[in-house]
């Protein structure tokens, strides 16, 4: 049975009230269908993702692989989104069972957690997977980007060169097979094993990539609870389109409310119905990227920019103040390390990471600059004022990301350390959501107005350009002075509120790949 997917606030557990889009039953089976992962992040802390290439050469070899990934689909596998969400409630309950038990030892914490789930895997193919198992065109999804792989897409995002990417990524990846959970030792390693093995019997090449949440608590310091953080030192992943309403209820309730900035997104924003699946078969887009993380070269750049902010007020001032870097920092990233939106305050410190915020009180960018990475990668009505493009329509560009961090757990890498984001979003449309992102918003220099310049965080020229020809982005020469402006004033006020300073580009994209997610009844044809 097909399900509306313009619907927002799905709730599984609940009996269908008339007038809604979807009965209750329809709701779960086409859960029941959908990989994991997609609506909801799986929230494990350690991944382990498996990029597989097939022997394809024969008929023989093509079946075996085949059969292969329709294995997946067993119940012992792939995830459903239904059974993630079952397990999320169980989880949350075991929270707060431990929260209401008080002093409780760490190993005894984790042992009630791991009993709440199970390990979590998703298996995603690729174009090329399709194409050389020979599913055929009528079963393969047609989105653009997807049919042309990542490697071709390449100039139109910058990104460098395929030879530059690592091997892994330069070889001909037919799918990707993630297993994740909070216990990497003695959950991940034997199902991996397992897997390789499977995969070695039927000829197939495996290579690995490693992510691990970086859990860090108010004062820097490592904390199971803490939030997750990625290598420049920011909370991350933040804000993200909702789809269940209890998650929209949560963010109501515990992130600053949702009347200013509404989180909630429909299920068409990630969904599409799946060419080779059921009658409740939907499945999804997702981006791959490994993208480096240079931190001593991003840290420069907080100081520098810490130091002309300090400058501003005197000129003097040979070091910039820890409340300048921070400042600084906060405007390359839109939010200060504790993930507080610096169009809402100087200095950080608001509580329960807030994504209740909008631009509208900040026009001129002299809180969030329009080069900062959050008002690039969404810009919460920027377009609408100025292009008139209706909100509706930019919303429908959002991602919903689910990447980790790679390399050492620390926000001090050593020199040589190779740390960074396995970047992942899911999406119904590559070329109208992430490669809208980096290409139109985040590397053009010229969105939202001339001479914004790049994304202070993942803008990227093309590689033939040198770093140094990237525009000088506009910083507030004061955080919020400009609308402190009276132009009636006589003599006129400053002619500009923003000084030039050239930051970014200290994250680098190592190779990638686009993949589907099948839905299960997909996978078991396959
Ligand atoms: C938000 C870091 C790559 C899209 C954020 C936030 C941080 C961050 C710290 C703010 C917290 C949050 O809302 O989650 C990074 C780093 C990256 C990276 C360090 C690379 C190493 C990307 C890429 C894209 C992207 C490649 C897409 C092209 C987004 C989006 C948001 C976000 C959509 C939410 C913005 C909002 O709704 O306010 N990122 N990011 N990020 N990032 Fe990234």
């Amino acid at each position: 049975m097909a399900i509306d997917l313009k619907q927002t606030g799905i709730d599984p557990d609940l009996p269908t009230i008339p007038p809604t889009r979807n009965t209750q039953e329809a709701v779960r089976a086409a859960l029941g269908d959908l990989q994991g992962n997609i609506l909801q992040s799986h929230g494990r802390d350690h991944s382990r993702h498996l990029f597989i290439t097939f022997a394809t050469a024969s008929a023989d070899d093509r079946q075996q692989a085949r059969q292969w990934l329709a294995s997946l689909a067993q119940p012992a596998y792939v995830t459903s989104a239904l059974t993630q969400y079952e397990e999320a409630n169980r989880y949350r309950e075991t929270l707060r069972t431990i929260d209401r038990n008080g002093a409780i030892t760490a190993a005894d914490r984790m042992a009630m957690v791991l009993s709440a789930s199970s390990v979590f895997v998703g298996a995603l193919v690729s174009a090329d997977g399709y194409r050389d198992l020979r599913l055929g065109a009528d079963l393969t999804p047609d989105d653009p980007s997807f049919a042309a792989g990542a490697k071709e897409r390449v100039a139109v995002l910058n990104d460098p060169p395929v030879t530059a990417w690592e091997p892994t990524f330069q070889a001909t990846l037919h799918a990707l097979v993630i297993v994740a959970d909070d216990d990497p030792v003695l959950r991940i390693d034997p199902l991996v094993a397992e897997l390789k093995q499977q995969l070695a019997a039927v000829g197939a090449t495996v290579a690995e990539e490693t992510g691990t949440a970086m859990r860090f608590d108010a004062q820097g310091n490592p904390s199971p609870t803490g939030n997750v953080h990625e290598h420049f030192g920011f909370a991350d992943g933040v804000s993200q389109p909702l789809f269940f309403a209890r998650d929209i209820e949560r963010a109501r309730t515990l992130n600053g409310g949702i009347d200013v900035y509404d989180p909630s997104a429909p299920l068409d924003q990630v969904l599409v119905k799946d060419p080779a699946g059921g009658s409740d078969g939907y499945g999804s887009y997702f981006v791959y990227r490994k993208l480096e993380q240079d931190v001593a070269g991003f840290r420069g750049d907080e100081k520098a920019l810490g130091l002309e902010i300090a400058q501003q007020s005197d000129p003097k001032a040979q070091d910039p103040t820890d409340a300048d870097i921070a400042l600084a920092g906060a405007y390359m990233v839109g939010r200060f390390k504790d993930g507080t939106p610096v169009v809402e305050q100087q200095v950080p410190g608001l509580v329960s990471l807030p994504n209740n915020f909008s631009y509208d009180r900040d026009v001129d960018a002299v809180r969030c600059p329009l080069a900062s990475h959050v008002r690039k990668v969404n810009p919460r009505g920027d377009k609408q004022r100025q292009f008139g493009v209706p909100l509706t329509q930019e919303r429908t560009q959002r991602i919903a990301r689910r990447g980790i961090s790679f390399g050492p757990v620390t926000l001090d890498p050593a020199p040589g350390d190779s740390v960074g984001l396995l970047f992942l979003c899911a999406q119904s449309s590559i070329p109208d959501q992430f490669e809208f992102i980096q290409a139109l918003w985040s590397n053009f220099e010229q969105f939202l107005q001339p001479g914004t310049g790049l994304d202070a965080v993942i803008g990227q020229l093309p590689p033939s350009e040198s770093r140094d020809q990237a525009l000088e982005q506009p910083w507030p020469k004061v955080y919020g002075s400009h609308n402190q402006l009276d132009f009636s004033q006589q003599p006129p006020a400053p002619t500009s509120p923003f000084f030039p300073k050239r930051v970014g580009q200290w994250v680098t994209m190592r190779g990638g790949e686009y993949f589907f997610v099948p839905s299960l009844s997909a996978l078991q044809r396959f």
